[in-house]
C-alpha cells in the first residue's frame, strides 16, 4: 500500500456508530475477564462474516480515493506489475512442468487479470479470496478467461504449480507484544478492553503466557526469548504465528512447484530493530494511513509488516527451499520492467499521455523511496534447483540477510 501519511478520519457519512453485529462479536470474543487478545480483535474487525472489513462490499480497492477505495496496490497502479511478474511465473511453471497458478487474496482482480493476459491459455488459474465481495468483482472483471479461472473454497489439499500472494500476508492477523519493565516475564500482551464511558476500545497489556504461546508456537516464543535482552522496556511489536501457520501450511500441501510472496515488511534483525521500537501495526482508509487499529473497528483496513525470516522459515519447515530473496525494485528491474515501459507504444499522442502515466506508476514499483525497497519478494520452492539464479533474484539476491 501507498498511502499519504495524514491521520484524522472525518466520520463516515450516514454511519452513526459502530456495526452493531460486529460490536457484539467483539464483546463476545473476550475472555471472562473482559480482554480481548489484539488477533482476535483483529481477527473479528477485518473478516467477521457480515460487517468486517474484507467481509464488507466497499469497493477497498482502487488508484484514487475518489473511487470510494481505501488504499492502491502494485497490481491496482498499472497492468505492468503483473505482465512483468509473468515473466517469472513462466520460469517457474516451466521448470516444475506445472501449469496452474494459485492466487491467495486477489482483491479486484487486478494481478489475475495482467497475469491471464500474457500467460499461455494452457496456464489454468484459481483464486482463493476470503472475501465475498472481493470475489464476486474478481468474477466479473475475469469472466472474458472463462473456465481458466476457478475459485477455491478452502486451501487446496494438496497442489502443483506456482503459489502467489501479492499484499495477502500483511492482512493476517498478528499478536502484539510489549516488552516489559521488569524482567519477569520478559514481555506482556497487548489486547483491548471495551470501556463503557468512554464509548470506545482501549488498549490494556497482561503478561505473556510464555508456556502456552510455546506450545502453541515454539519458534515464536524461541523468537521473543531471543530479542528480549536487546530491547528497550516498553519495546511493541507483533508476532505472527498465523501468518506462518498459513504458509507452512499451504507449503505442506505444495507438493511440486514455488510459492511467490510480495508484500511490504522486513527480514528478522530488521524488523526487531530496537529503534523500531513503536511495531509496524497500520490502518487504512480513502488512502490516508492511521496507527489507532482499536478505532472504528470493520471501516478500515489494519495491516502489520511481514517478518519474512519468519515466512522463509515456516516454509522451510514443511521442506521447501528459499530460492531467492530481494526488494520489489530489484525484482522487478531483474524480471525486465523498464524494458517493457520502454517498448509501450508513442505513435499518437494517446499514447504518450498514456504511456507517461504508466510510466509514473512503474516508477513507484520501484522506486526506493516508494514501494521498491519496502516491499520484498520471496521465492520458496519444492523440487527445484535452489542454486540457480531464478530471474527475479539474477542480481541483487539478499537471501543471506534472512539468516
Ligand atoms: C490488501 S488486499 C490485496 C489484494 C491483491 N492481492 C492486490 O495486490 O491488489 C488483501 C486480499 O487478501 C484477501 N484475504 C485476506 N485474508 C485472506 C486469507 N486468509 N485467505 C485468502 N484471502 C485473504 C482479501 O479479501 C483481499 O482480497
Amino acid at each position: 500500500m501507498n498511502d499519504f501519511p495524514a491521520p484524522a478520519f472525518a466520520p463516515v457519512p450516514g454511519r452513526l456508530g459502530p456495526d452493531p453485529d460486529l460490536h457484539a462479536a467483539l464483546l463476545a470474543a473476550r475472555d471472562a475477564s473482559g480482554w480481548l487478545r489484539f488477533d482476535a480483535f483483529m481477527q473479528q474487525a477485518l473478516y467477521h462474516p457480515q460487517a468486517g472489513y474484507y467481509t464488507r462490499s466497499s469497493p477497498k480497492l482502487g488508484e484514487r480515493p475518489e473511487s470510494g477505495s481505501d488504499f492502491v496496490t502494485a497490481p491496482e497502479l498499472t497492468p505492468l506489475f503483473g505482465h512483468t511478474l509473468a515473466a517469472q511465473v513462466t520460469e517457474l511453471l516451466q521448470a516444475s512442468g506445472t501449469q496452474t497458478v494459485l492466487e491467495l487474496g486477489a482483491g479486484s482482480g487486478a494481478l489475475a487479470e495482467a497475469l491471464l493476459d500474457v500467460l499461455p491459455p494452457h496456464v489454468a488459474y484459481r483464486i482463493l479470496d476470503v472475501s465475498p465481495s472481493l470475489r464476486g468483482r474478481q468474477a466479473q472483471r475475469l469472466a472474458r478467461f472463462g473456465e481458466r479461472v476457478q475459485w477455491l473454497e478452502a486451501l487446496p489439499e494438496s497442489f502443483e504449480g506456482v503459489i502467489l500472494g501479492n499484499e495477502l500476508l500483511d492482512a493476517v492477523p498478528v499478536r502484539v507484544v510489549v516488552r516489559s519493565v521488569d524482567d519477569e516475564p520478559a514481555w506482556r500482551e497487548r489486547g483491548a478492553v471495551w470501556d463503557d464511558t468512554a464509548n470506545a476500545w482501549q488498549w490494556q497489556d497482561r503478561p505473556l503466557d510464555r508456556a502456552l504461546l510455546a506450545a502453541q508456537d515454539a519458534r515464536c516464543a524461541g523468537l521473543l526469548d531471543e530479542i528480549a535482552p536487546q530491547l528497550p522496556p516498553g519495546y511493541t511489536s507483533e508476532i505472527h504465528p498465523q501468518g506462518q501457520a498459513l504458509v507452512g501450511t499451504l507449503a505442506a500441501r505444495l507438493k511440486r512447484g514455488a510459492m511467490l510472496w510480495l508484500d511490504y515488511g522486513f527480514e528478522e534483525r530488521t524488523y526487531y530493530h530496537p529503534q523500531r521500537a513503536t511495531g509496524t501495526l497500520m490502518c487504512h482508509r480513502a488512502h490516508r494511513a492511521d496507527d489507532q487499529p482499536l478505532a472504528e473497528p470493520g471501516e478500515k483496513d489494519i495491516t502489520a509488516h511481514v517478518n519474512f525470516t519468519g515466512v522463509a522459515l515456516a516454509a522451510q519447515d514443511a521442506g521447501l527451499d528459499v530460492l531467492g530473496y530481494t526488494s520489489q525494485g530489484r525484482f522487478l528491474i531483474n524480471c525486465g520492467l523498464p524494458q517493457r515501459l520502454a517498448e509501450l507504444p508513442q505513435a499518437t499522442a494517446q499514447e504518450r499521455v498514456a504511456s507517461a502515466r504508466t510510466t509514473a506508476n512503474a516508477h513507484k514499483l520501484w522506486a526506493e523511496h516508494e514501494m521498491g525497497e519496502l516491499f520484498k519478494v520471496l521465492l520458496l520452492g519444492r523440487g527445484l534447483d535452489a542454486t540457480r539464479h531464478w530471474l527475479g533474484f539474477a542480481q541483487g539476491d539478499r537471501t543471506g540477510a534472512l539468516g
